[in-house]
């Protein structure tokens, strides 16, 4: 009998997550019967929303929820063939059996490659182009300011900011990230371990801010409503500083009364009429090489939970995969 190896969530982190939180084990996957496959994962992605859930969600002692891009290794089901590049949500494992429901086939473009399903041409993409357009409602020639903008959703949006006609201002952790997205032409890029946030955004925004993309929360928050300008959008896509159970409070949330600001959480749910336009858009700026994107991969599932930390340690550029297999 097949096998699989999947990471399971043992203890509760107590703050930042640590190896012993996680275990690697080992499970025995059944031969697929009748309207059943088999998937072998490629590609696990590391996400920050797993973090929250760690503390309140995920079961202890049971399979860490999260996405995966794999192939289908055997089928008895009409809709699957062998070979097929799916999308499922069935998390930290490297081999699983399904009756087909939760398995998306994801038709891919050959000229691309196929991580690209996994960030920029998948979720993390899609929410920074609905983020931004939707809830933003950006405005080509406004000044739009994203943090966390090397990691895989935000160097999608300021990328997706400058294509659109904005002028666009991003923050992150480290010299190294704060290069690239100088190199892609971003309008202003500071590095937040470097100087206090407030300052560098005071200085970077002469003209403040019309759309502050917000996956941060906390301190930057608060940095960009002293920034924000009358009837500007804050569109909250995450609040990574708090995913730690550490909860920086926003000491200036007045600032949305007299600014008229309008902050807006937002999942992709909330706009999926935009899913054909991003699709077509963001294949076509990929082809043409307007977009570009970095990956950070760690491999083997036995790191899977270290790629976790590294990811909420600021470890990545880019997206942050696991490649099986
Ligand atoms: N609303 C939605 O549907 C949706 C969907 C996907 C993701 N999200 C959110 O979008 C944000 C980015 O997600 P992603 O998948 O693209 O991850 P990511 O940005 O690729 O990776 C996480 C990054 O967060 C930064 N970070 C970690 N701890 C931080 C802290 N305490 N303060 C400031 N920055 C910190 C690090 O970059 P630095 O080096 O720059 O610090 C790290 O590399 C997250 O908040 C996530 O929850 C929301």
């Amino acid at each position: 009998m097949a096998t699989s190896r999947e990471v399971h969530l043992v203890r509760r982190p107590d703050g930042m997550p640590v190896p012993n939180d996680f275990k690697l084990i080992e499970t025995s996957v059944a031969e697929p019967r009748e309207n059943e496959l088999v998937v072998d994962n490629l590609y696990l992605s590391v996400d920050p929303a797993t973090r929250p859930r760690l503390t309140r969600g995920q079961d202890l002692n049971a399979v860490l929820g999260g996405f995966a891009l794999g192939r289908v290794t055997q089928s008895r089901h009409k809709d699957f063939r062998e070979g097929d590049i799916v999308q499922s949500g069935f998390g930290y494992r490297e081999r699983f059996v399904s009756d087909g429901k939760g398995v998306r086939k994801i038709a891919a473009d050959p000229a691309l490659p196929l991580t690209v399903y996994m960030h920029v041409l998948g979720g993390a993409g899609f929410v920074a182009y609905g983020g931004l357009i939707e809830i933003g409602k950006m405005k080509a020639g406004e000044t739009v300011y994203v943090s966390t903008a090397a990691g895989a959703v935000g160097s999608a949006a300021v990328q997706i900011a400058k294509l659109k006609g904005a002028s666009v201002i991003g923050s992150t952790g480290s010299d190294d990230k704060v290069a690239w997205l100088r190199s892609l032409g971003l309008d202003a890029v500071f590095n937040y371990h470097s100087e206090p946030i407030r300052d560098a955004l005071e200085t970077v925004t002469p003209k403040g801010i019309d759309v502050y993309f917000d996956n941060v929360g906390g301190e930057h928050l608060e940095a960009a409503l002293r920034r924000m300008n009358s009837l500007g959008r804050v569109a909250v896509c995450g609040m990574i500083s708090t995913y730690n159970d550490q909860q920086i409070g926003v000491r200036n949330l007045s600032a949305i009364i007299y600014g008229r600001i309008n902050i807006r959480g937002f999942v992709a749910p909330d706009f999926m009429h935009l899913y054909p336009q991003f699709t077509e858009e963001m294949t076509g700026w990929l082809k043409s090489g307007q977009v570009k994107y970095q990956e950070t991969v760690f491999e083997g599932i036995e790191n899977a939970s270290a790629a976790l930390i590294a990811l909420l340690n600021g470890k990545n550029t880019g997206k942050m995969l696991v490649k099986l297999g």
